[in-house]
């Protein structure tokens, strides 16, 4: 017989049919009532036993976490809380599951041990959540690129380049650590490794990307991206996705439209598709956020929370502005910050960030016209010389979320640069290709796919929104 999933079932009209299925048992209660649970959905199938006329030790294994099979008779159900539920007829235990033994108990268990035991975790009602969110949005990115003319390009993985700069990579190897091949003057000879070079994993596919722009015109990449800072905050992974438009031929204005735009319609996709997940989520974060100081209250709750962000324009704001806002602002001036704002030039802090958004806009913001200094080579330089067109798009509870920018598309002002900060043009030959054969003005962005994950689900914790995190001193599973 055809098996149905919980989700079909829950939905279906085969009142009085013959039905299987097949799942893992949540809750077995009074040996009678079993809450089954197989991934389609976050809600269980009630599936009542006949106990009176089951073998007894059958009944004992009927236990938290145990898999089973299941046929029956779907009936209205008489109880509350469920309007259909499963009479059984022929039960199957498919694999046992120790009580004694098994982690993940029908009670509630905090973060930090379910992400130690995070290949069990996803066998919770907010791990399954979050994870069908995290896949419902992957498929948003696709669908939204997709629809819009964009052509899906895989970036590689291993490089040889850092395209931030920032010297924080993953070194791509074959060399024995304790016996390398040396060179005349006593460095490691990378000639003699796997490539030839010095390679790592890659830290963004945005320099391959925009050779890709200039012939497609619109792409993205969604990847893996690999980041070798040592930042143990609840925003950072070594790996995580990132997605990262490249088009030709827009400017900064273009790019910002197209992050506001892209943003508001992958979470509108999960508005539209993930209400249960999303419910539940809400009313997880209702509950944690009891227990805090209501000044440690969001002011909305989740659903309603993305709406905002759905329905309302993103602020655009200078970083020249935006400076003015902070020294002027109240933790400012009563040196709340930890890093105070005295001047023009300085970086902004994710404290800087999220006063911007949370307390003064309340609202998503979009800052532009970054000074050079603080960013990436490839940014193109505004008339004033010492601004670039970077837009980092920030969000609330998250800090940014999308880094981009409009790129250097003028060949010697390019050079100058990366001979300023010390690139070898001799490593990114091809990528002055592209300035040198049918350059043109081209902008693209990097989105932290995770942070997206969390705003959407309302989650604090970077690690919480990706199956298995790497992280400083942690790359267990
Ligand atoms: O601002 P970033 O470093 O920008 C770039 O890599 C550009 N090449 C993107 C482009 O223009 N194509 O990173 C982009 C985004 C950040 O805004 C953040 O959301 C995320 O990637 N991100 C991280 N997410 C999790 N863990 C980390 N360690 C991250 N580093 C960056
Ligand atoms: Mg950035």
């Amino acid at each position: 017989m055809k098996k149905s999933s919980v989700a079909e079932l829950l939905n279906s009209d085969k009142i009085l049919q013959e039905v299987h299925l097949k799942g893992w048992v949540r809750t077995f209660r009074s040996n009678r009532f079993i809450a089954l649970n197989d991934g389609s959905t976050i809600k269980n199938i009630q599936c009542v036993v006949d106990f009176e006329n089951t073998n007894p030790d059958l009944l004992k294994r009927i236990s938290t976490g145990a898999a089973i099979s299941i046929t029956g008779t779907l009936v209205e159900s008489q109880g509350k809380g469920q309007t259909v539920e499963v009479q059984v007829t022929d039960l199957e235990i498919l694999g046992d599951s120790n009580p004694d033994e098994y982690p993940i108990q029908p009670k509630k268990h905090t973060l930090e041990f379910l992400r130690e035991n995070a290949h069990l975790r996803i066998r919770t009602n907010t791990f399954g959540a979050i994870m069908r969110l995290r896949s419902a949005l992957s498929f948003a990115v696709h669908k939204y690129f997709t629809e819009n003319g964009f052509y899906y390009f895989h970036s590689p993985i291993v490089t040889g380049s850092d395209a931030e700069g920032a010297g924080e990579t993953f070194r791509v190897t074959t060399l024995d650590p304790k016996n390398p091949p040396l060179t005349e003057e006593g460095d490691v000879n990378y000639k003699e490794d796997f490539f030839g070079k010095e390679a790592n994993l890659t830290v963004s596919g945005q320099l391959e990307a925009e050779t890709y722009a200039m012939a497609l015109g619109k792409v993205y990449t969604f990847g893996p991206t690999f980041r070798a800072e040592n930042s143990n905050t609840t925003r950072h992974l070594s790996e995580f996705w990132m997605i990262e438009p490249e088009v030709a031929f827009n400017d900064l204005d273009a790019n910002m439209d197209l992050g506001e735009d892209f943003i508001k319609s992958v979470i509108s996709y999960t508005l539209e598709n993930c209400k249960d997940d999303l419910e539940f989520l809400e009313q997880r974060l209702i509950q944690e956020e009891k227990g805090k100081p209501a000044a440690q209250r969001s002011e909305m709750a989740l659903i309603e929370k993305l709406r905002f962000v759905v329905d309302n324009n993103f602020k655009r704001v200078s970083y020249t502005e935006a400076i003015e806002i902070l020294r002027n602002s109240k933790p400012n001036k009563k040196k709340k910050f930890q890093f105070p704002i005295d001047g023009w030039g300085a970086d902004l802090q994710s404290e800087h960030e999220r006063f911007l958004v949370e307390k003064h806009f309340k609202c998503p913001v979009i800052l532009f016209d970054y000074p050079a200094d603080i960013k990436a080579f490839y940014m193109r330089l505004n008339e004033d010389g010492k601004t670039v067109r970077a837009m980092d798009i920030l969000f609330p509870g998250i800090g940014e979320i999308v880094g981009g920018s409009q790129r250097e598309e003028r060949l010697d002002v390019l050079k100058q640069k990366m001979e300023e900060i010390g690139i070898d043009e001799k490593e990114l030959w091809w990528y002055l290709d592209t300035r040198k054969f049918g350059t043109a003005v081209h902008s693209g962005f990097g989105l932290g796919f995770e942070r997206l994950v969390q705003f959407v689900t309302g989650m604090g914790n970077i690690r919480d929104v990706i199956p298995f995190p790497r992280t400083p001193q942690n790359a267990e599973f």
